[in-house]
């Protein structure tokens, strides 16, 4: 498995950085594109690394929210991959009290209806060795934090039940920004092929608001199944990162940055 990151916030010179996620995986010759940034990235980057927007085929949707699906516009994918509801009304609640839109652009939208769209309704594999989780359902008591609603007057809580992480058979798991919880992604994993060693995690982990007790629990859980890499990115925060690295010092804490690739 090979990773390129395509869009994240962290500068790097040549690039364009932005507040979204966007990896570029290539599994065995099968190549995926995992998000797609907030937009104004995505298609420099791209053209710094010398990758034709037409040689995505395949687009793997971690979640509605803008900062994965505004990249879309730039791209004529064949096949999208993401869970029913991935266009549904997105909002957050800042602590500021001013409230975001986050709801998938509507030139992604055009371009969601003009491909194939694979509903990823549960667990499933897509290619050989590659399998999507669908929703994660929030089993566990793990705090999920975030203001996240429907609606623009916040009635309506959305638990962006939306949300998909891709897991390989050789242990690698992939996540969007991971709002249901890091916990819940591995347990919801784990119950489904127990098999599968996870060992490797790459993503989002959404932790920049979490509690002392939520980090706790996260580096207990990650000690526990040995966790022997991870790349963590976008909205993980970097307390959060700086307080995993000092709790899991057997781990490897690859920093990745844009155009870079990771093989595994
Ligand atoms: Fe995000
Ligand atoms: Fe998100």
């Amino acid at each position: 498995m090979k990773i390129t990151l395509l869009v994240n916030h962290v500068e790097k010179r040549g690039f364009q950085a932005e507040f979204g996620l966007s990896l570029l995986l290539d599994y065995r010759n099968g190549k995926y594109l995992f998000d797609t940034g907030a937009g104004a990235a995505l298609a420099p980057n791209l053209a710094r690394l010398g990758i034709a927007p037409k040689s995505i085929k395949r687009v793997i949707l971690s979640h509605g929210h803008c900062d994965h699906t505004g990249g879309l516009a730039e791209l004529s994918p064949q096949a999208i991959y993401a869970c029913q509801g991935v266009t549904m009304p997105h909002f957050s609640r800042h602590d500021d009290g001013k409230i975001h839109l986050l709801t998938m652009p509507e030139r992604s939208k055009n371009v969601l209806k003009e491909c194939k769209f694979h509903n990823v309704s549960a667990f499933q594999e897509i290619g050989k060795g590659i399998f999507l989780t669908g929703p994660i359902p929030r089993t566990t008591a793990e705090d999920c934090g975030g203001d996240f609603y429907h609606d623009a007057a916040c009635t309506i809580k959305d638990e962006i039940p939306e949300e998909t992480a891709l897991l390989t058979a050789g242990g690698i798991l992939v996540t969007g920004c991971c709002h249901a919880g890091i916990l819940n992604t591995l347990f919801l994993c784990e119950k489904i092929h127990p098999e599968i060693k996870i060992h490797t995690i790459v993503g989002g982990l959404h932790l920049r608001h979490a509690s002392p007790a939520r980090l706790n629990l996260t580096a207990a859980y990650l000690r526990r199944i040995k966790l022997r890499r991870c790349a963590l990115l976008h909205c993980t925060g970097d307390e959060a990162i700086a307080f995993l690295k000092r709790s899991l010092p057997a781990c490897k804490f690859v920093d990745l940055s844009l155009g870079e690739t990771i093989c595994f």
